[in-house]
């Protein structure tokens, strides 16, 4: 018998519903509904149309989920769900389910940070993320350089976009050359039958007197789509995969360039990379040849799990039932623009709520840790 926390993890602030679940850093399962059909066509995540997805694929992804692991939800030692950041209505749709399941089973319950998930993920794949670790979290809604010494509880930004996210222009970018939605897994296809050096692309924000760890994305996607425009007026043929790759190339030589100065000048020797712009396959590899060059070793997790989903949810749940975190109180709410800094949201009522009046099971909820869950 194992007394690693078995933990169930519930992800819904795009357009995936995500449930994991994980045993301490084992995988058990990863199921996850994708409602991204239903917005290729707007050519973007339409809000109302992912929440409903949510209602529909909740108890279903969370069966097939607990299936697959194999275990019997009362077996489970905590519900983690992303409160933020991400869709309002969305996030509401996981976080009621969350909730209502905790309840209903007598567990606790642990709001988490979608961002912080993205990092903790990797620890499924690696084990135990070094501490302290220097993670570039690049997704559809971010673009960041965060150190984290303690995934649960310390997260220190230490750069971000100022404009646009990594993956947000990718998808824009599709979107210019007639792709369709989700951009980055399209654009990362065609990009590997083009010439990275075809066109010189801007790279935002490496100027010397520019911010070290900050990104730029929209100066690149303005000069991107001119150079398209320009090409489609001289009523010339695109060569859509030398403008993906260039583009493309533009984005991961910024991406890597500055995550390993960062490293390097904060003299850490790890590199982690989440988010689902990680899946990218040009980024991964010259993430891996700079930080060979540079000594730091890199980690990052497979593509599934770079991509939005629960088990990412469920490995940060999973880390705060080990760490001892105080469970999440039964007001918990969805905070669509949580801080990347806030890990572990503990709703209003602090350390002090769970365990009133749900009768027995609940008495130990407020102070969860691996002794008093085990014994
Ligand atoms: O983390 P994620 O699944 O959702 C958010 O939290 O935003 O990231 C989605 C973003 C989208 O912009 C998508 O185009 C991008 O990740 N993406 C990629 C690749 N796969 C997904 N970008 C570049 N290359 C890929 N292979
Ligand atoms: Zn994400």
């Amino acid at each position: 018998m194992t007394d690693e926390p078995l933990v169930l993890g519930i992800e819904t602030s795009c357009d995936e519903t995500g449930v994991g679940i994980v045993r301490g850093t084992t995988l058990l399962a990863d199921a996850v509904a994708s409602s991204v059909d239903e917005h290729a066509r707007f050519g973007g995540v339409v809000p109302e149309v992912a929440s409903r997805a949510h209602l529909e694929a909740m108890v279903p992804t969370i069966d097939r989920a607990l299936k697959e692991a194999g275990v019997s939800a009362r077996d489970l030692d905590g519900i983690a769900v992303t409160a933020g950041p991400g869709l309002a209505g969305a996030l509401l749709v996981g976080v009621s389910a969350a909730k209502a399941y905790a309840y209903a089973l007598g567990k606790p319950l642990y709001g988490v940070n979608h961002l912080a998930s993205h990092i903790c993920v990797d620890q499924l794949e690696h084990g135990a993320l070094p501490e302290p670790t220097m993670a570039l979290l690049v997704s559809g809604g971010h673009s960041s350089l965060l150190l984290s010494s303690d995934i649960t509880s310390d997260v220190r930004p230490m750069g971000a976009t100022i404009d646009d996210a990594a993956g947000e222009a990718f998808d824009k970018i599709a979107r210019v050359l007639n792709l369709g939605f989700p951009g980055g897994p399209v654009i990362d296809r065609y990009a590997r039958e083009g010439d990275p050096d075809a066109i010189a692309f801007p790279r935002g924000l490496t100027g010397p007197r520019d911010p070290a760890y900050d990104f730029s994305f929209s100066g690149l996607k303005t000069a991107v789509a001119r150079w398209i425009e320009a090409k489609r007026a001289a009523g010339e043929e695109v060569p859509v995969r030398d403008v993906a790759a260039s583009f493309q190339e533009a984005v991961v030589d910024v991406l890597t360039r500055k995550a390993v100065r960062a490293c390097k000048d904060e003299g850490v020797d790890h590199l982690m990379i989440g988010g689902g712009v990680a899946a990218n396959s040009r980024l991964r590899a010259l993430a891996q040849e700079r930080c060979e060059a540079a000594g730091i070793r890199l980690r990052v997790p497979r593509p599934k799990l770079c991509t939005d989903n629960g088990a990412m949810v469920a490995a940060l749940g999973a880390e705060m039932v080990a760490r001892g975190r105080s469970a999440s109180s039964w007001d918990l709410s969805a905070d669509s623009s949580l801080p990347v800094t806030d890990p572990h949201v503990p709703g209003s009522f602090g350390d002090e709520s769970q365990g009133h009046g749900h009768g027995h099971g609940h008495d130990h909820v407020h102070e969860v840790s691996k002794e008093n869950l085990y014994s």
